[in-house]
């Protein structure tokens, strides 16, 4: 559903924040981005929702072409900004008519903000609004029509893990029916939880992308952790997998000690954000 290839984009006088970069997302499918600050993440976002040209390569969404798109695009995504901006002077409920009032169809408002914890606060002004509950609100503007592809840039950042659930929720729920999901996360718990790829982006680039689970299967950075006795306590040791065999150290304990378990830990995504970049995500 959605196809970029080759794009490249660089803000006026400024280097290229996003460099060359391939990727596909497909119905009913997750694709998470991740990546330090300044990555090129929501460039690449602001890209693909139309807001930044000229730009280098192809977008293709829903089989048509990015450059051939006028307003009826945005009938068929839905863009969660980064930074929520609604009017402050409205209520959630205003809100979210006011840009009801775009589209050809939409679901209920109140709906909508039930689902996302807001049914109380759907009368109050936004003004009035904590940082959470301003976030809650422009995700779900995000899906006021209900469209096929949604581009969520870090749709749970700031928010307490209860709410952070309610909004995984859904973002799963769109994908069961098919939708097509661009997340951007800091998240590395979240994008397992919910992405079925994620692409590791740092300088414009997209370094590794693949299913967590595979990423994390061809790390080598797997690691064995002994647990053992000594002085009456339990204590617990980890060594490289790979060379394992020729270990002084994890020889020497294995003859000297008790050993009280003893397993393989599989590399967290993390572990192979951080061998794959050699960056931390934050
Ligand atoms: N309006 C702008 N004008 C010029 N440069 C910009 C502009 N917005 C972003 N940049 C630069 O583009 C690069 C990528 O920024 P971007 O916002 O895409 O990063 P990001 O991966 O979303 O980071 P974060 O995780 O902090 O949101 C950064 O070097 C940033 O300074
Ligand atoms: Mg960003």
């Amino acid at each position: 559903m959605i196809t970029v290839e080759q794009l490249s984009y660089a803000y006026p006088g400024g280097l290229r924040a996003v460099r060359e970069v391939s990727f596909q997302v497909n119905a009913g499918e997750v694709l998470g981005f991740l990546g330090p600050s300044g990555a090129g993440k929501s460039t690449t976002q602001k890209v693909l929702v139309g807001l930044l040209s000229p730009y280098q390569g192809e977008v293709h969404v829903l089989g048509r072409s990015l450059r051939g798109q006028g307003p009826e695009y945005y009938e068929q995504i839905g863009v969660g900004f980064e930074l929520p901006n609604h009017f402050a002077k409205l209520t959630a409920l205003e809100n979210l008519r006011f840009f009801a009032s775009f589209y050809a169809r939409t679901t209920d408002p109140r709906e909508l903000l039930a689902r996302v914890g807001l049914a109380d606060a759907a009368d109050q002004r936004v003004e009035q609004f904590s940082k959470g509950m301003k976030m809650r609100l422009n995700f779900v503007r995000a899906m006021l029509h209900d469209p096929p592809v949604l581009f969520l840039d870090e749709p749970t950042s700031g928010l307490d893990p209860a709410n952070a659930r309610l909004l995984k929720d859904i973002i799963v729920e769109q994908r069961e029916q098919g939708k097509c999901i661009f997340l951007t996360t800091h998240n590395m718990h979240d994008a397992e939880e919910v992405c079925d790829r994620v692409a590791f982006m740092v300088g414009g680039e997209i370094r590794r992308i693949g299913p967590p689970k595979e990423l994390r299967a061809q790390s080598d950075v797997r690691r064995v952790s002994v647990a053992y006795r000594e002085d009456g306590e339990v204590r617990t040791a980890e060594f490289p997998l790979d060379g394992i065999g020729d270990d002084v150290s994890f020889r020497k304990l294995l003859r000297e000690r008790e050993i009280v378990s003893l397993h393989s830990l599989e590399p967290s995504l993390e572990d192979v954000f951080l061998q794959v970049t050699g960056r931390r995500l934050t």
